[in-house]
């Protein structure tokens, strides 16, 4: 079986006291190579769990991972991440940033130089590239991440909201990236999103998890993404069934985020 398959993934985190948190139940998921899923749901659903467990940063309680048929027992360079940020190297330049996976790789110096530069310019870090990462913009340090991942040319992507720190207009900016380095090279994505919108607008396929237990409670495939790739993403916003969608799926977290509160206030 090709593509990034999900089967029956249960996690269950023990505490210091003892209790344990079922941070996922039963969470089966099959992705095609190339395909742009966006996950969307309120905070402690299992969102980060289940991306830790596809990198394989977590084994998971039961259940399995498997990339192309093969079962996925670690962390491994076929999986690239994007975190929110810090996981770079502040001190060095943006072109040793980018250049750090092939040089682990120890591949040949001239074919470093072309990847970087070829991503360096993709990702519009051609004017930066010997600035220091702690010189630049939060904007600008998403881009390295993102280039310095693409770099390992993994097959898999997994961003755990990677633009959640950026203001509004560098977010939008962001997002015509993300979806440009997709359609270009044809990778597999999964990117955790806070945003309603941006989930909309970078996923062909969303899902909509639910808390406690963290599990899928929906699934939507969505025609925006492949429109925004070539179109003014605030024109892709009044297309039709966007608000419609959105509206939909915001009234669904909030009912999760009025359970949530409604329980913490009972237990208090
Ligand atoms: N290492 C851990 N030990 C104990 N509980 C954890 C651990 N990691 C996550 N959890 C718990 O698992 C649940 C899901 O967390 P997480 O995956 O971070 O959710 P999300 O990313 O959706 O906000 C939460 O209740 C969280 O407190
Ligand atoms: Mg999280």
């Amino acid at each position: 079986m090709s593509g990034l398959v999900i089967d029956d993934v249960s996690m269950r985190f023990e505490l210091p006291t003892g209790d344990f948190v079922q941070a996922l139940k039963n969470v089966s998921l099959e992705l095609k190579a190339g395909e742009l899923m966006s996950v969307l749901g309120p905070s402690g659903c299992g969102k980060t769990t289940l991306l830790n467990i596809v990198a394989g940063f977590l084994a998971p309680t039961e259940g399995r991972i498997a990339l192309h048929s093969v079962p996925v027992k670690g962390p491994g360079p076929e999986r690239g991440m994007v975190f929110q940020q810090g996981a770079l190297f502040e001190w060095m330049n943006v072109r040793k940033n980018v250049a750090f996976g092939p040089e682990m790789k120890k591949m040949p110096k001239k074919e470093i130089d072309g990847i970087v530069d070829h991503l360096l310019d993709v990702t519009g870090l051609g004017d930066f590239k010997d600035k220091a990462v702690y010189e630049l913009s939060g904007g600008m340090q998403q881009r390295v991440a993102l280039a310095r991942c693409l770099a390992n040319d993994p097959d898999v992507i997994l961003m755990d909201e990677p633009l959640g720190a950026l203001d509004a207009l560098t977010r939008e900016k962001m997002q015509g990236l993300v979806l440009k380095l997709w359609k270009e090279t044809g990778k597999t994505v999964i990117l955790i999103t806070h945003s309603v919108e941006e989930a909309l607008l970078l996923g062909e396929r969303l899902i909509v998890m639910a808390p406690r237990p963290g599990r899928i409670h929906k699934e939507y495939q969505l025609p925006f993404a492949d429109i925004a790739v070539d179109a003014d993403l605030r024109e892709v916003k009044k297309m039709d069934g966007y608000a419609e969608t959105r509206e939909e799926i915001l009234s669904l977290i909030w009912d999760m985020e009025e359970e949530i509160m409604g329980r913490a206030k009972s237990a208090a």
